[in-house]
């Protein structure tokens, strides 16, 4: 029996939750770990994150991986982040199967290389039919490069807001209504700048790695108690 926190209303939960995943290289700093012990254990939690969002009902969650900007660490860093990837693709695999979690990537993976490439691509197609949470996996992500993604295929033809919008990346997607960043850093870092244009925001102190259930229950419980007016009285 999954418990899930009682104070969460099941028929007004959010459709389109993102997680800011910071605070990898903090938490290891802290064990006196390097910092690619906190990318080990905060991979383990993206799968933890995801089942959680699904068994509360959201059908969409947005995971920020890696950033266009994150290309400038150690080279030895972005290895290891792939390595990481790569090394837990194919377990993660049964676990999307089992939780009907349909993965689909926001980014330019044709950037990585090609065998992780390869990888995300084998794990898009062969979760494409499951219907219960979509886990979008934003990687080699960046907001001005989804728009101007988006921008350099309009050919200069002249577009509504809505319209512009279907050409971002995966624009079946429905708007964010949460994001949350974690490791208490207040800022949105390049992250799906069209899609949160109404999103709500936590920022909450608890580095990635230490994102737990009890956790993602309390994020929406927050959520729901906040009054969304999308410009109106
Ligand atoms: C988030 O953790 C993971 C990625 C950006 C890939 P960080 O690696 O940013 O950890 P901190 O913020 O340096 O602690
Ligand atoms: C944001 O974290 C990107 C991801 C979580 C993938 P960063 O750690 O890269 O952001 P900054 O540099 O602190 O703004
Ligand atoms: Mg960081």
């Amino acid at each position: 029996m999954i418990k899930i926190n009682k104070k969460i209303d099941l028929n007004k939960v959010p459709a389109h939750v993102a997680f800011i995943m910071d605070g990898n290289g903090r938490w290891a700093n802290k064990r006196g770990l390097h910092r690619h012990f906190g990318h080990r254990i905060g991979y383990t939690r993206v799968l933890m994150a995801v089942k959680r969002c699904a068994d509360i009902g959201i059908k969409v969650v947005s995971v920020y991986a890696f950033s266009t900007e994150n290309w400038n660490r150690p080279k030895e860093e972005v290895d290891e982040i792939f390595r990481i990837i790569r090394e837990n693709m194919h377990k993660d695999l049964d676990e999307f199967q089992m939780n009907g979690i349909k993965v689909v990537a926001s980014g330019d993976i044709t950037k990585f290389p090609k065998d992780l490439y390869e990888k995300l691509t084998e794990i898009i197609e062969k979760t494409k039919n499951n219907t219960r949470c979509t886990l979008n996996l934003c990687i080699n992500y960046g907001g001005r490069d989804d728009i101007v993604y988006a921008a350099n295929r309009l050919n200069g033809k002249k577009v509504t807001e809505a319209e512009f919008g279907k050409l971002l990346y995966n624009s079946d997607l429905p708007d964010l209504d949460l994001v949350v960043r974690t490791s208490g850093e207040q800022r949105v870092s390049n992250f799906m700048l069209w899609q949160m244009a109404y999103a709500e925001f936590l920022f909450i102190k608890p580095h990635w790695p230490g994102i737990s259930e009890k956790l993602v229950d309390k994020c929406i419980v927050d959520f729901q108690k906040r009054k969304r007016r999308f410009g109106k009285v």
